[in-house]
């Protein structure tokens, strides 16, 4: 017999999350989550299915009609992705700019895929002669890009050229849009992308658990006329399709309220409007930008692709940026985070996502901030950044 484990209430702290995410979640979709359970195949919940699929059409800008939330992370959204529309021999284009590009590409190797690579450095987006020349060279059958660079903090801009080069090649195109759905202008059909997935903890501000995924008729065709199944049974699409299309049979457990909750932060978007989320998330990390750098702070990318959902904050010389971290967290229950990869130690990432794109989070992320340095012996000039921001907010 094992001893009865004596464990207390759950009772985490109330932090604000202002990193790469999760991202503060609205207490409406929280509110939601509790609602009572119904079953899967509930006459119901077939509803809240259908709505929630043309919430996310709206999200994405899509008329897909495949377009649904996966069970999982942003990861299964992507394996769901990668894995259906890489088969074994197939050449898969992969970016070489960040992070989630070497995981796409991870993906596509264990698909069975011969990954070929796009380069430009961390913290630059990919250029669309680059991509055309490495469709020239390698006649990819999968092209994948990421548009919103969560290890970096750089946006690919110029998407339409990049598609444009894929499909000369008769590529499909898959983009990484985790960090951008719901903040940041994307349009998945005006701009020619095939397939997109996302994630729900990011500019959605919901909790991770239903990710987004949107694939047009020519992907799902190359999905459904597969020589062999998808390697795994549990995201494989062609048998999704029972559940997600007309069919509405059994496939897996839907995350209920999960679901539910997807539904209501992406009826916070329809509500506030997609074209004004992504101007309130330019015009808050813009104030956060003007803040931190009015501060003596420097941001990693170029004004051109900065990513308002991910602000890559450069960490000053001489500053260990665990310890700043550490006591924003500490003192000021704010969460941001260090650099991944290539960029560990060189950066702060701070988020600017969804629910936690307002005012008085800038405020707070600056306040925070500039109290870190000032313990730690780190020359900024915290009055600066405050009037900044306080200027672009006005
Ligand atoms: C750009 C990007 N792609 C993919 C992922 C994977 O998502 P998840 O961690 O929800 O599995 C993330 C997560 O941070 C991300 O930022």
């Amino acid at each position: 017999m094992q001893e009865t484990p004596d464990v207390g209430e759950l009772s985490p702290p109330q932090r604000t999350l202002m990193g790469p995410g999760p991202s503060p979640v609205h207490p409406r979709v929280l509110k939601a989550m509790s609602t009572p359970l119904v079953g899967h195949l509930d006459p119901s919940f077939v509803e809240i299915m259908d709505e929630t699929q043309e919430l996310l059409r709206y999200a994405f800008q899509t008329d897909n009609q495949w377009t649904i939330p996966v069970s999982g992370t942003g990861s299964a959204a992507m394996e769901a992705a990668i894995g259906n529309l890489v088969e074994p021999g197939d050449t898969f284009l992969a970016p070489t700019n960040g992070y989630f590009g070497d995981r796409m590409a991870e993906m596509a190797r264990r698909a069975g895929g011969d990954v070929v690579r796009v380069g430009a450095p961390w913290g630059e987006p990919l250029d669309p002669d680059d991509v055309a020349d490495a469709c020239e060279e390698f006649d990819p059958d999968v092209f994948g890009f990421v548009h919103a660079e969560t290890s970096t903090g750089a946006k690919q801009t110029n998407v339409p050229a990049i598609t444009a080069a894929a499909h000369e090649h008769d590529a499909l195109v898959v983009a990484d849009t985790v960090t951008s759905l719901g903040g940041v202008e994307l349009r998945v059909d005006d701009w020619n992308i095939d397939a997109a997935y996302s994630g729900p903890q990011k500019c959605l501000s919901c909790p991770p658990g239903a990710s987004p995924l949107t694939l047009n008729d020519r992907a799902m065709d190359k999905v459904l006329d597969r020589d062999a199944p998808a390697r795994s049974w549990y995201l494989d699409l062609s048998l999704l399709e029972g559940y997600w299309g007309d069919e509405r049979a059994y496939h897996h457990t839907a995350p209920i309220s999960n679901v539910y909750a997807l539904r209501e932060a992406l009826r916070l978007v329809a509500e506030e409007g997609i074209e004004e989320r992504w101007a309130r998330h330019e015009r808050v990390a813009g104030a956060l930008k003007a803040g931190v750098e009015a501060m003596g702070l420097g941001l990693n990318p170029e004004p051109d692709y900065w990513l308002p959902s991910l602000n890559a904050v450069r960490v000053p010389d001489g500053v260990d940026d665990g310890a700043v971290i550490d006591y924003v967290l500490e003192h000021y229950d704010l969460e941001i985070a260090s650099g991944l990869g290539d960029l560990e130690g060189d950066i702060f990432r701070i988020g600017c996502m969804g629910h936690g794109a307002r005012p008085e989070n800038v405020t707070l992320v600056l306040a925070a901030l500039a109290d870190a340095f000032d313990a730690l012996g780190a020359d900024v000039d915290g009055a600066a950044g405050m009037a900044a921001a306080r200027e672009q907010l006005r």
